[in-house]
């Protein structure tokens, strides 16, 4: 019968080398859905590793690579600077036999696993756009992320399924686009907090007091967000560049300049994108 057979099919085997924010959220939401089974963890001390098997509700935490039991996918939830280190680590590792290693990273393309070519692995990058800001925080908010696939095609046909019964809305990125396509994201959502932040220095330079600024920072945000999602950047965009004044934009320029010399260059270059944006 399909369904006993379904039924009996042993789960994939998932180990996992790093375990903090991402690791432990993507192991979490696969182990609870029984999507696979988390078989050993290895972060930087085998404390850590616990914890983080704790948290995912399954799993052996391992001291190091050596330990690891061969496994049907393979996670490099390492810091960007360590996935390399990872790869080369386990492609030294002979009783590993790695047979698919993905990564999480957005900027790093699948290349990055390189080293595990040798050993015929399929290599993947799986970018889940969202910010986890914990392991708890990134379950309750995963439904609908969106996740870039970049490599194998073989490898994106078993990892595409797996994340999209996880709830995640998957996509492909060609490896050459990687990094392009993770500056839009930087764009998109890694920029704010640094706008928000020479605009608070800018507005307490001018003397507006604090509660003010509180004020200003909730509803300009929530304001623009419901226009930009709403109208889309072009009908959304208001200010001296959305109306082409130049004359204003070359003043202010000057004075953000005199202020803090690099707050005025990104002012110059953003007013030049947003007249571009105005169609000036
Ligand atoms: N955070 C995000 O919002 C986000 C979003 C999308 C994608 N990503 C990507 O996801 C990946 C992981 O990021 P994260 O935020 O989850 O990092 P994280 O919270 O800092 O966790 C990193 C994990 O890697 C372990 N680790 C570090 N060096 C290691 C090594 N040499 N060998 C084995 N384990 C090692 C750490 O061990 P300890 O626990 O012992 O410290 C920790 O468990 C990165 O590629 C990142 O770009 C992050």
């Amino acid at each position: 019968m399909p369904y006993s057979h379904a039924a009996s099919k042993p789960l994939p085997k998932l180990n996992l080398i790093g375990a903090g924010r991402v690791g432990q959220t993507l192991a979490h939401l696969a182990a609870k859905r029984k999507t696979v089974q988390v078989q050993d963890v290895l972060t930087t001390s085998l404390a850590s590793a616990q914890a983080a098997c704790s948290f995912i509700g399954e799993g052996r935490a391992v001291e190091n690579i050596q330990a690891m039991r061969p496994a049907d996918l393979w996670m490099i939830a390492t810091p960007d600077a360590q996935i390399g280190e990872a790869a080369q680590a386990l492609a030294d590792c002979i009783g590993a036999t790695p047979t698919l290693v993905f990564h999480c990273s957005g900027a790093l393309s699948s290349n990055t696993l390189e080293p595990l070519r040798t050993q015929g692995a399929l290599l993947v990058s799986a970018h889940p756009i969202l910010s986890f800001a914990t392991p708890a925080l990134a379950c309750a908010q995963w439904a609908g992320t969106p996740c870039a696939l970049e490599g194998d095609a073989a490898a994106i046909a078993v990892l595409g399924p797996l994340l999209t019964n996880l709830g995640a809305q998957c996509f492909e990125i060609q490896s050459e686009d990687k990094l392009l396509y993770h500056a839009g994201a930087v764009f998109a959502t890694n920029f704010l907090p640094v706008l928000q932040s020479v605009a608070e220095a800018a507005w307490k330079k001018a003397g507006v007091p604090d509660e003010i600024i509180q004020r200003l920072r909730a509803s300009l945000l929530a304001n623009a967000v419901n226009n930009i999602v709403g109208l889309g950047p072009h009908a959304a965009l208001t200010g001296p560049a959305a109306r082409g004044d130049l004359s204003a934009i070359a003043r202010q320029s000057q004075a953000i300049s005199q202020w803090d010399g690099q707050a005025g260059e990104a002012y110059s270059a953003l007013s030049t994108l947003g007249l571009r944006l105005a169609g000036h």
